[in-house]
């Protein structure tokens, strides 16, 4: 069976899906997305992402394409026809359609498209062995909290890691300090246990597998804190790992040439991913 794609108001085919060259998505990254997982046929946190794409979308004064019922019914009709047991509903909502002009245009629509796909199981030895991570200058924008398409750097850090043998880039501001991967939340645990992800303001997006995992942190009774640390912080770290959707929590075993902890997943990065798959299976799930 064929892909199916939604795009503004009808379901087609993925590969006749289509934008007008004139979208402003597509000429200034003038847009938001995001990124829900499926996980056994069921939407993960689906009610924090569709509140973090309203807060994206009203930081960039974009209004809404359609309401929220509307929006969560084309989400599962899409699950539904590329029949996705474990994968993910990407959507992305731009300013719409105009003449090639910097203002916002007057009376246009925003443009809506969401495509959904298969992910493969994180393999049982990456999870074991954990990943390498590469240090790179944060050349970011000043507001990473919002959840734009504009993802250059992003690209041109995950290409950097990809070239380097390594899964993920973190970005690195003036002060030496991590803000996070190029499409992941930065965590390290220190010497003495404690939980350490970088503080969600303007610097980074507010993971929603992030706020997840500080709430399960917090029920089993883990010390953390949220604050910025430095490359030496999570280079002399007992453990390390990142958070997505989509990663969920993936263990980092080496920091440029530095391995992190024995070079194996720590305890408490496999204590967080268990309990984040349990979740994501029970009280994280919508149907
Ligand atoms: N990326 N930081 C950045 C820069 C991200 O792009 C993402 C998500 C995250 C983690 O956020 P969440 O836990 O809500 O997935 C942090 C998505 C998965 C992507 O761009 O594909």
């Amino acid at each position: 069976m064929s892909r199916v794609a939604y795009v503004n108001g009808r379901f087609v085919t993925h590969g006749d899906a289509a934008v007008h060259i004139e979208d402003r998505g597509y000429q200034f990254a003038d847009g938001v997305y995001e990124v829900v997982l499926v996980q056994d046929g069921a939407l993960v946190d689906e009610v924090p992402h569709l509140d973090r794409l309203d807060r994206s979308l009203g930081e960039l004064r974009i209004d809404s394409p359609m309401s929220r019922p509307s929006l969560q019914s084309v989400m599962r009709e899409l699950i539904r026809k590329n029949r996705i047991r474990n994968g993910l509903v990407y959507m992305q909502v731009t300013r719409g359609v105009s003449r090639r002009d910097h203002p916002f245009p007057k009376d246009v629509k925003p443009a809506i498209v969401l495509t959904a796909k298969r992910i493969a199981a994180t393999k049982p030895e990456v999870v074991e062995n954990g990943v390498k991570v590469i240090t790179i200058p944060d050349i970011r924008w000043k507001r990473c909290d919002i959840k734009t398409v504009s993802l250059l750097p992003n690209v041109l850090g995950k290409q950097q890691a990809r070239e380097s043998g390594a899964y993920e880039a973190w970005q690195v501001d003036e002060d030496g300090n991590v803000t996070e991967g190029t499409s992941t939340n930065a965590w390290i645990v220190t010497k003495d246990n404690e939980l350490v992800t970088r503080n969600a303001n303007e610097n980074i997006l507010n993971g929603i597998t992030r706020l997840s995992i500080l709430r399960l942190a917090e029920r089993e009774g883990l010390k953390f804190v949220e604050r910025a640390f430095s490359v030496q912080e999570a280079l002399d770290a007992k453990e390390a790992f990142v958070s997505s959707a989509t990663s969920f929590v993936t263990p980092v075993t080496q920091i440029d040439q530095t391995v992190i902890g024995n070079g194996k997943a720590g305890s408490m990065s496999v204590q967080l991913r268990d309990s984040y798959l349990s979740y994501a299976a029970s009280e994280g799930r919508t149907q």
